[in-house]
């Protein structure tokens, strides 16, 4: 058995913050910030936690594939800025949805986070243990973001995608994989909150993000062209066959770079970062909503999706949609 994309939906935040308007809170410009990564605009959140995004997304995804969440057997929710250290923001989404049949949990993989989840029910299917999952990459990470530090504060953007995933006989996903490396954990993190407690006489205080962008840059630009073609060897299908590579949107000129590594031609990767920013573990879902959107998608189509992020991860999946 293998997973096959049913539905698929997105929800951003309804507030939009323009290059400009990050120009009047640190000393940036637009020029700047477009011609180094490709971003005009990003959502920001001016309430909604990051499970209100997943489960509006959520909600959109069930809708498109037409099934009720009581139907749902799992939910896999990846975020790098939950809402809670616990309960889960997946068993939060459950309880919303009334998906009462689902067993439910979050994972962290940061960017590579919806890759990982769709490999998890992959796994799940092939071994017969469930038959229909919810997956949804959501973020908030304007809550994480270190609104002085110019460096990282106008790449980011908060939303989320979501895809109800079916098990059938044949097509779907064709083959995955994943990779982690932790030694090069420090180029991209996050700590939730620092330690503290009576014995130490001091208070935790909240992390930021802080990364080393051009280190980041350098192990996406290595590791995208790399997982593809892992897979593409691995199930003997050539570039020609692959008809978009849809790659997480942290940057243009990863993208660009990755693409030209590939000796692929650029018009075979979509973006929607320019809109959307890097908003993480979502920006596969809502860059594939994008495209649904566009009906840029038709059945058969061979799809290669690949995210990378902290951690480091990395991951790739092959698909048939
Ligand atoms: N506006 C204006 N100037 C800035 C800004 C800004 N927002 N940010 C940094 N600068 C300045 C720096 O201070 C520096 O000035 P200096 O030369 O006087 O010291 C100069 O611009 C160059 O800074 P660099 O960090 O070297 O800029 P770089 O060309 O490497 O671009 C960027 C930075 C866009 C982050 C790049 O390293 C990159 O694309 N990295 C990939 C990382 C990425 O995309 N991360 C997203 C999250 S990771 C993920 O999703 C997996």
């Amino acid at each position: 058995m293998t997973a096959r994309i049913a539905g698929i939906g997105a929800y951003v935040p309804e507030r939009i913050v323009t290059n400009d308007d990050l120009a009047k809170v640190v000393e940036t410009n637009n020029e700047w910030i477009f011609s180094r990564t490709g971003i005009r605009e990003r959502h920001i959140s001016t309430g909604e936690g990051t499970k209100d995004l997943a489960t509006e997304a959520a909600r959109r995804a069930l809708s498109a594939a037409e099934v009720d969440p009581k139907e749902l057997d799992l939910i896999i929710l990846g975020t790098s800025s939950p809402d809670c250290n616990f309960p889960s923001d997946a068993c939060s989404v459950q309880a919303a949805l009334g998906a009462v049949n689902a067993v439910a949990f979050d994972i962290s993989a940061a960017c590579a986070g919806f890759i990982f989840a769709m490999n998890i029910v992959q796994g799940f299917f092939m071994a017969g243990v469930y038959r229909t999952a919810l997956i949804i990459g959501a973020e908030t990470l304007s809550k994480v973001t270190d609104w002085s530090d110019r460096s990282t504060c106008v790449l980011f953007g908060d939303g989320a995608g979501a895809a109800v995933l079916k098990s059938c006989e044949s097509g779907g996903i064709v083959d995955m994989m994943m990779g982690a490396d932790g030694t090069k954990g420090s180029a991209l993190s996050c700590t939730s909150r620092t330690f503290g407690n009576f014995l130490t006489k001091t208070v935790p205080k909240m992390g930021f993000m802080s990364m080393d962008g051009q280190e980041v840059f350098r192990f996406a630009v290595r590791k995208v062209p790399e997982s593809v073609e892992i897979l593409l060897k691995k199930n003997r299908i050539s570039k020609q066959e692959i008809k978009y590579y849809v790659l997480h949107q942290a940057n243009e000129r990863i993208i660009e770079a990755a693409a030209r590594r590939l000796n692929e031609p650029i018009e075979k990767f979509p973006m929607s970062i320019a809109k959307y920013g890097n908003t993480s573990t979502a920006s596969i879902p809502l860059l594939l909503n994008e495209m649904q959107k566009q009906r840029m998608l038709s059945a058969g189509d061979k799809l290669m999706l690949s995210g990378f992020g902290a951690g480091m991860t990395w991951g790739a999946v092959l698909l048939e949609w």
